[in-house]
């Protein structure tokens, strides 16, 4: 099992897409084991995108990711790290395949909905930024209903 973040970026939240990528991500059969509404503050985007912090196109990139609300979720999952990568779709909504959430949902380089962390080291900084160890959830633990 894997861990991966993702964010659904201040574009998804305002185009009520939030509940359409919530059920890609479920029916693909990765289970959500964190999820909160916030906001990104200036110095969480440059921690997010430090590897992006010097390139030109920036600071655009900043006042996007925190001119609203997000939504950060921890998903799980065998290989999660690239089946959530391989579901986004390329980079910008204008290169992305149909049938990818960015192909589907974006016609922009720069809002295309969703965060997915590009590899394990990623994944675990990512999430270690978002969330607290408590705030993850252990789906091992429910109780199946047939059980009783
Ligand atoms: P990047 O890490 O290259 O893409 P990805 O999200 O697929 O890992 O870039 C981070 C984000 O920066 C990307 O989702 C959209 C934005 N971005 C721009 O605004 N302009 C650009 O020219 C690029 C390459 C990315
Ligand atoms: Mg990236």
């Amino acid at each position: 099992m894997e861990r991966t973040l993702i964010l659904l970026k201040p574009d998804c939240v305002q185009r009520r897409l939030m509940g359409s990528i919530i059920s890609r991500f479920e029916d693909k059969g990765l289970s959500f084991v964190g999820m909160k509404l916030m906001q990104v503050t200036p110095d969480l985007a440059k921690q997010h995108y430090a590897e992006h912090v010097e390139k030109a196109w920036y600071p655009t990139l900043e006042s996007f990711i925190t001119g609203g609300p997000i939504l950060a979720a921890v998903l799980e999952g065998l290989e999660a790290i690239t089946v959530v990568r391989e579901m986004l779709g390329a980079t910008s909504g204008l290169k992305a395949a149909p049938g990818t959430i960015r192909g589907d949902y974006s016609s922009s380089r720069q809002m295309n909905l969703v965060h997915g962390s590009d590899g394990p080291e990623a994944a675990e900084r990512e999430i270690a930024l978002y969330f607290k160890p408590e705030e993850l959830v252990d789906h091992s633990l429910t109780i199946t209903p047939w059980s009783c």
